[in-house]
């Protein structure tokens, strides 16, 4: 079959095809623990579903305009100056489906053919693919000391006469670094001085831990919006546990902020007008979710980490923030597709390989479901690597033994 050249370069979500394979085996009935998933497990914010409920029973859904309807951009820009200080007008604000595609048609907005956009490595596995889909290349940057923790030094060594754009993810997803607000005010300082686009991915902002607190990119530019080539992206997917919403924002000059809605409106129309609905409620209604969620997270991510330090063989750095952890396996295997299919195929446990993040030998473990999901899918992994375990391991009724070295 003849496929287009985007089409055979683009591969598939390696998370989605994961839960595709959890849901599969959990309906066989097999006690799958599911480490490598991106959602929440906590109830939709009851504000969301009131509102949506409420537009629904009216029995008029139409369509919504290509860039958001008026009460979510009215949200947005008074989440906008409460977590970023910044006042911003309607005309400044896009709604899309999930941050996903704010940030997909960011890039269609500002990236040409072969041009580049460069992201901290390890990064998120979507941004590469959105590169190629503009037609353009995605360059990732490994800091140089070998931490999660990227420093301008690197990233300028990557800068050439393609770059057009630096996208930053902090927290991260799949290391759970937060970057410091030194290490982004030159960032900022840098995309200024080279006429670079800035976008900045916030989806896990207000999730993080150890008295952390959200701080906004604006602080480090004097630039008034319309000048700025700051992009910021945000939604209610993960602080909301709002993944199935599918409802995320952009933020960013008129001009490119109008550029997106006109690639949106061809590609999708506006976000589902029940759904932007939804983010309006759960943005302008009780925020006690947020901060549950967060304590639940910390706590997850404390008794993750302390379990994974008992390993010999695993090296791990503290997460900041969101709900993964990155943890080095390569004293036990060097290959992490390897790695995360025997622990599927002998243990039942889900982890996503750290290479479809960038980088080999690591695993990517989430801890956004229940502390009995943490605790016993790490120790049935503690089971299948270590080889002083006892020969046999109990999952339920089912007895496993280990036949491997
Ligand atoms: C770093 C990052 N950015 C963006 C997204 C997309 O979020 P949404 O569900 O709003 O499309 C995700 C989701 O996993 C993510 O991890």
């Amino acid at each position: 079959m003849s496929l287009s050249q985007i089409a055979k370069t683009i591969s598939a979500s390696p998370t989605l095809k994961l839960n595709e394979k959890a849901s599969i085996l959990l309906g066989k009935g097999d006690p799958v623990i599911h480490l490598g998933g991106g959602e929440p497990k906590s109830k939709v914010p009851m504000d969301a579903i009131l509102s949506t409920a409420a537009h629904l029973n009216t029995g008029e859904v139409r369509y919504a305009p290509a860039d958001g309807i008026p009460a979510l951009k009215k949200a947005v820009i008074r989440y906008t100056e409460e977590f970023y200080g910044k006042l911003v007008a309607p005309e400044n604000v896009i709604c899309s489906g999930g941050a996903k595609q704010a940030i997909m048609v960011a890039m269609q907005a500002i990236l040409n053919p072969q041009e580049e956009i460069i992201y901290p490595s390890p990064y998120w596995v979507s941004y590469p693919e959105m590169a190629k889909l503009c037609g353009a290349i995605g360059v990732a940057v490994l800091p140089e000391d070998g931490t999660f923790y990227p420093r301008m030094y690197d990233i300028e060594q990557r800068v050439g006469s393609y770059t057009k754009a630096i996208i930053i993810n902090s927290p991260n997803n799949p290391t759970g670094a937060m970057y410091s607000e030194d290490f982004i005010a030159d960032v900022v300082d840098y995309c200024e001085r080279r006429d670079l686009y800035l976008i900045m991915d916030d989806i896990y902002h207000r999730l993080i831990f150890d008295g952390k607190k959200p701080f906004s990119v604006y602080k480090f530019t004097k630039r008034n919006i319309e000048e700025s080539k700051i992009i910021v992206v945000n939604g209610v997917s993960k602080q909301y546990a709002m993944t199935g919403f599918r409802i995320g924002w952009a933020v960013g000059n008129r001009k490119v902020i109008e550029a997106m809605a006109n690639i949106q409106g061809h590609q999708t129309s506006g976000p589902s007008v029940l759904l932007q609905k939804a983010a309006v409620g759960a943005l302008n209604g009780i925020q006690s979710s947020v901060e549950s969620l967060r304590c639940t997270l910390e706590n997850n991510r404390n008794v993750m980490i302390d379990m994974l330090n008992s390993f010999e063989g695993v090296k791990v750095t503290k997460p900041d923030g969101t709900f993964y952890c990155f943890a080095d396996f390569r004293a036990y295997e060097k290959s992490s597709h390897k790695l995360s299919n025997m622990l599927i195929d002998k243990v039942l446990v889900l982890t996503v390989p750290g290479i479809e993040f960038g980088l080999e030998g690591y695993l990517r473990l989430s801890y956004c479901g229940t502390i009995k999901d943490v605790t016993e899918g790490i120790e049935r992994m503690k089971w299948a690597l270590d080889p002083n375990s006892p020969n046999e391991l109990y999952i339920g009724d089912r007895k496993l033994v280990r036949e491997w070295a």
